[in-house]
């Protein structure tokens, strides 16, 4: 049994037998999500996309709760290393087995700097596959026609999560195309109406999604799903 639950913005939670594992959390800067740092007593991993503080966010704080190791591109580990957390660094296109599961980096188009600029290696997305289940969750992005390579070589996916915002990630249209070359059982939004600059209508985009032949899901801020 695999659960995916949704803690607003891009922070997803995963759990499964073998681990729980949550990735990007942004959780004490959103005043939209029901979940806090302190809703974490025991954790087996953090994954970050990129060094942007709206994903780093509650990293460093949950870390030191739960002793929870940081999965990461070899920048944003050395980073944290260098702040006393316990990572693993990887690189795009790699990935490696863990007690909790599989993780692979995947390209996205982006950036990636830390609070003072610090420059934070490269933007990722992220394939998580644990408890038999596979979950793409694609970071902040642009679309890009590679993702049907992701889609072919990584999937199938159980459910896919795709930011949605627009102005800083790809909006709705791009996103409904990024479902189609990904080809997931479930598309899910992300990373929309946490700050104006991203507000948009998750409802239109579950529409688009279902009309061109797939499942999508738009998931309550705090809400979690055990994928079938
Ligand atoms: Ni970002």
């Amino acid at each position: 049994m695999t659960t995916l639950i949704y803690h607003g913005h891009s922070c997803w939670e995963i759990c499964s037998e073998e681990g729980r594992i949550l990735i990007d959390p942004f959780l004490s800067g959103n005043s939209l999500s029901p979940t806090g740092p302190d809703d974490f007593d025991q954790l087996d991993a953090i994954v970050l996309t990129h060094g942007h503080g709206d994903h780093i966010g509650d990293t460093e704080r949950i870390v030191k709760q739960t002793g929870a190791l940081v999965v990461c591109n070899f920048e944003i580990s050395n980073y944290l290393a260098a702040r006393g957390l316990k990572t693993h660094p990887m690189q795009i296109g790699g990935g490696r087995r863990f007690p909790f599961g599989h993780v692979r980096l995947t390209i996205a188009h982006h950036g990636s700097s830390g609070p003072r600029g610090e420059y934070l290696g490269a933007p990722a997305g992220v394939v998580v596959t644990t408890g038999g289940k596979r979950i793409y969750h694609a970071g902040d992005t642009g679309l890009f026609y590679d993702m049907k390579l992701i889609g072919e070589m990584y999937g199938p996916f159980d459910a896919a999560l795709f930011p949605i915002g627009d102005n800083f990630t790809m909006g709705i249209d791009d996103a409904v195309k990024a479902v189609e070359f990904v080809a997931p059982l479930l598309a899910a939004p992300m990373h929309y109406n946490t700050f104006p600059p991203i507000a948009a209508d998750p409802d239109d985009f579950a529409r688009k999604v279902m009309a061109i032949g797939f499942n999508a899901k738009v998931f309550a801020y705090g809400e979690g799903w055990e994928l079938p």
